[in-house]
Protein backbone atom coordinates (compact mmCIF):
# COMPACT_ATOMS: atom_id res chain seq x y z
CA UNK A 1 0.00 0.00 0.00
CA UNK A 2 1.31 3.50 -0.71
CA UNK A 3 0.23 6.76 0.64
CA UNK A 4 1.43 10.09 0.37
CA UNK A 5 2.17 12.81 3.07
CA UNK A 6 3.73 16.44 3.76
CA UNK A 7 6.09 16.93 6.06
CA UNK A 8 5.97 20.82 6.87
CA UNK A 9 9.84 21.55 7.48
CA UNK A 10 12.23 24.10 5.99
CA UNK A 11 15.06 21.66 7.16
CA UNK A 12 16.19 19.35 4.44
CA UNK A 13 18.56 16.83 6.79
CA UNK A 14 14.66 16.02 8.78
CA UNK A 15 13.01 15.04 5.08
CA UNK A 16 15.63 13.50 4.52
CA UNK A 17 15.59 11.45 7.93
CA UNK A 18 11.52 10.77 7.46
CA UNK A 19 11.44 10.21 4.15
CA UNK A 20 13.87 7.05 4.38
CA UNK A 21 12.38 5.57 7.39
CA UNK A 22 8.53 6.54 5.69
CA UNK A 23 9.29 4.69 2.60
CA UNK A 24 10.14 0.92 4.51
CA UNK A 25 5.78 2.19 5.16
CA UNK A 26 5.40 2.65 2.18
CA UNK A 27 4.73 6.26 2.91
CA UNK A 28 6.18 8.97 0.27
CA UNK A 29 6.99 12.09 1.94
CA UNK A 30 6.72 15.99 0.65
CA UNK A 31 7.93 18.75 1.73
CA UNK A 32 5.38 21.78 2.01
CA UNK A 33 6.30 25.29 1.41
CA UNK A 34 4.51 26.63 4.00
CA UNK A 35 6.09 28.42 7.48
CA UNK A 36 6.06 26.50 10.50
CA UNK A 37 4.68 28.37 13.27
CA UNK A 38 6.76 28.17 16.31
CA UNK A 39 4.86 28.82 19.71
CA UNK A 40 7.09 29.11 23.34
CA UNK A 41 6.29 26.15 25.40
CA UNK A 42 8.07 23.90 27.28
CA UNK A 43 7.22 20.62 25.60
CA UNK A 44 8.55 19.62 22.52
CA UNK A 45 5.25 17.45 21.86
CA UNK A 46 3.18 20.83 22.56
CA UNK A 47 5.14 22.35 20.09
CA UNK A 48 4.89 20.22 17.14
CA UNK A 49 0.97 19.79 18.08
CA UNK A 50 0.35 23.44 18.25
CA UNK A 51 2.43 23.59 13.99
CA UNK A 52 0.25 20.86 12.82
CA UNK A 53 -2.81 22.35 13.68
CA UNK A 54 -1.93 25.18 12.01
CA UNK A 55 -0.42 24.06 9.07
CA UNK A 56 -3.57 22.12 8.41
CA UNK A 57 -6.10 24.19 8.69
CA UNK A 58 -3.96 26.22 6.09
CA UNK A 59 -3.07 22.57 3.69
CA UNK A 60 -6.08 20.95 4.26
CA UNK A 61 -4.34 17.53 3.50
CA UNK A 62 -2.61 14.87 5.69
CA UNK A 63 0.65 16.31 7.36
CA UNK A 64 3.46 15.95 9.93
CA UNK A 65 5.35 18.07 11.82
CA UNK A 66 8.62 17.39 14.03
CA UNK A 67 9.68 19.70 16.47
CA UNK A 68 13.01 18.83 18.24
CA UNK A 69 15.33 19.74 21.52
CA UNK A 70 18.58 18.52 22.93
CA UNK A 71 18.56 18.18 27.07
CA UNK A 72 21.81 18.99 28.31
CA UNK A 73 21.82 17.58 31.99
CA UNK A 74 24.80 19.68 33.13
CA UNK A 75 22.78 23.06 32.20
CA UNK A 76 19.66 21.98 33.99
CA UNK A 77 17.48 20.61 30.52
CA UNK A 78 18.79 24.00 28.41
CA UNK A 79 18.38 24.17 25.52
CA UNK A 80 15.55 22.27 24.94
CA UNK A 81 12.76 23.75 22.96
CA UNK A 82 14.97 26.71 22.65
CA UNK A 83 17.74 24.86 20.62
CA UNK A 84 17.03 26.32 17.38
CA UNK A 85 17.82 29.74 18.97
CA UNK A 86 20.42 28.67 21.08
CA UNK A 87 21.96 27.41 17.98
CA UNK A 88 21.99 30.22 16.20
CA UNK A 89 22.66 32.61 18.77
CA UNK A 90 25.59 30.55 20.68
CA UNK A 91 26.14 27.89 18.30
CA UNK A 92 28.52 24.50 19.00
CA UNK A 93 31.75 26.07 20.18
CA UNK A 94 29.66 27.94 22.68
CA UNK A 95 27.99 24.81 23.49
CA UNK A 96 31.29 23.33 23.73
CA UNK A 97 32.71 26.37 26.08
CA UNK A 98 30.00 26.02 28.68
CA UNK A 99 30.89 22.17 29.18
CA UNK A 100 34.53 22.53 29.67
CA UNK A 101 35.85 21.10 32.59
CA UNK A 102 32.29 19.40 33.54
CA UNK A 103 32.49 16.05 34.06
CA UNK A 104 28.44 15.10 33.07
CA UNK A 105 28.06 15.16 29.50
CA UNK A 106 24.96 13.69 29.72
CA UNK A 107 21.78 15.35 27.05
CA UNK A 108 18.92 13.57 25.55
CA UNK A 109 17.43 14.69 21.89
CA UNK A 110 14.21 14.62 22.51
CA UNK A 111 11.53 14.96 19.23
CA UNK A 112 7.90 15.52 19.17
CA UNK A 113 5.82 14.61 16.24
CA UNK A 114 2.21 15.61 15.22
CA UNK A 115 0.43 14.07 12.47
CA UNK A 116 -2.93 16.07 11.70
CA UNK A 117 -5.74 15.28 8.91
CA UNK A 118 -9.43 15.91 9.38
CA UNK A 119 -9.83 14.11 12.42
CA UNK A 120 -7.43 16.53 14.64
CA UNK A 121 -3.95 15.98 15.47
CA UNK A 122 -1.84 12.92 17.13
CA UNK A 123 1.21 12.69 18.80
CA UNK A 124 4.40 10.73 19.33
CA UNK A 125 7.74 11.16 20.62
CA UNK A 126 10.93 9.76 20.23
CA UNK A 127 13.74 10.22 22.40
CA UNK A 128 17.52 9.78 21.96
CA UNK A 129 20.13 9.78 25.17
CA UNK A 130 23.69 9.76 24.92
CA UNK A 131 26.90 12.52 25.72
CA UNK A 132 28.09 15.86 24.22
CA UNK A 133 31.43 14.69 22.86
CA UNK A 134 34.67 17.21 23.96
CA UNK A 135 34.90 18.65 19.91
CA UNK A 136 33.01 18.32 16.98
CA UNK A 137 33.86 15.21 15.22
CA UNK A 138 32.13 14.02 11.64
CA UNK A 139 30.36 16.08 9.02
CA UNK A 140 26.91 14.26 8.24
CA UNK A 141 24.09 14.93 9.45
CA UNK A 142 22.81 18.74 10.61
CA UNK A 143 22.57 20.57 13.95
CA UNK A 144 24.20 19.57 17.24
CA UNK A 145 24.67 16.17 15.43
CA UNK A 146 28.84 16.64 15.24
CA UNK A 147 28.80 17.08 19.58
CA UNK A 148 26.23 14.12 20.19
CA UNK A 149 27.27 10.78 20.91
CA UNK A 150 24.50 8.20 21.43
CA UNK A 151 24.72 5.64 24.10
CA UNK A 152 26.75 2.62 23.53
CA UNK A 153 28.24 4.04 20.30
CA UNK A 154 32.00 5.97 20.45
CA UNK A 155 31.09 8.38 17.25
CA UNK A 156 28.71 11.64 17.27
CA UNK A 157 25.61 11.11 15.05
CA UNK A 158 27.90 13.22 12.00
CA UNK A 159 29.78 10.61 12.22
CA UNK A 160 26.84 8.03 10.95
CA UNK A 161 25.45 7.47 8.19
CA UNK A 162 21.68 8.78 7.60
CA UNK A 163 20.60 5.07 7.67
CA UNK A 164 22.89 5.02 10.25
CA UNK A 165 21.47 7.85 12.54
CA UNK A 166 17.61 7.31 11.66
CA UNK A 167 18.13 3.10 13.84
CA UNK A 168 19.20 5.06 16.67
CA UNK A 169 17.63 8.68 16.29
CA UNK A 170 15.03 10.46 18.92
CA UNK A 171 13.27 11.18 14.87
CA UNK A 172 13.80 7.65 13.85
CA UNK A 173 11.93 6.57 16.97
CA UNK A 174 9.42 8.97 16.97
CA UNK A 175 8.61 8.16 12.93
CA UNK A 176 8.52 4.48 13.71
CA UNK A 177 5.86 5.00 16.39
CA UNK A 178 3.74 7.00 14.23
CA UNK A 179 4.24 4.70 11.44
CA UNK A 180 2.89 1.84 12.72
CA UNK A 181 -0.03 3.80 13.85
CA UNK A 182 -0.33 5.18 10.87
CA UNK A 183 -0.21 2.07 9.04
CA UNK A 184 -3.00 0.41 11.06
CA UNK A 185 -5.28 3.63 10.74
CA UNK A 186 -4.94 3.01 6.95
CA UNK A 187 -5.92 -0.68 7.21
CA UNK A 188 -8.63 -0.01 9.06
CA UNK A 189 -9.86 2.19 6.58
CA UNK A 190 -9.32 -0.12 3.86
CA UNK A 191 -6.46 1.88 2.28
CA UNK A 192 -6.25 5.24 0.65
CA UNK A 193 -3.82 7.52 -1.63
P1 LIG B 1 13.63 22.28 15.33
O1 LIG B 1 12.94 21.00 15.63
O2 LIG B 1 13.73 22.46 13.84
O3 LIG B 1 13.04 23.45 16.06
O4 LIG B 1 15.13 22.09 15.80
C1 LIG B 1 15.70 22.73 16.92
C2 LIG B 1 17.20 22.77 16.78
O5 LIG B 1 17.73 21.48 17.00
C3 LIG B 1 17.71 23.22 15.41
O6 LIG B 1 18.83 24.03 15.61
C4 LIG B 1 18.07 21.93 14.73
O7 LIG B 1 19.16 22.10 13.83
C5 LIG B 1 18.47 21.05 15.90
N1 LIG B 1 18.13 19.65 15.63
C6 LIG B 1 16.90 19.15 15.37
N2 LIG B 1 16.98 17.83 15.15
C7 LIG B 1 18.28 17.49 15.26
C8 LIG B 1 18.99 16.27 15.10
O8 LIG B 1 18.44 15.21 14.79
N3 LIG B 1 20.32 16.33 15.29
C9 LIG B 1 20.98 17.47 15.62
N4 LIG B 1 20.38 18.64 15.76
C10 LIG B 1 19.03 18.65 15.58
Amino acid sequence: METELYIVTGNAGKLREAQLILAEYGIRLRQVPIEKLEVQDDDVVRIAEVAARDAYSRLRAPLIVDDTGLYVEALNGFPGPYSSYFLERVGLKGLLKLMEGVANRGACFRTGLAYADEGGVRTFVGEACGTIAEAPRGSNGFGYDPVFIPEGETRTFAEMSVEEKDRLSHRGRALRAFAEWYSQLLLSQGGKT
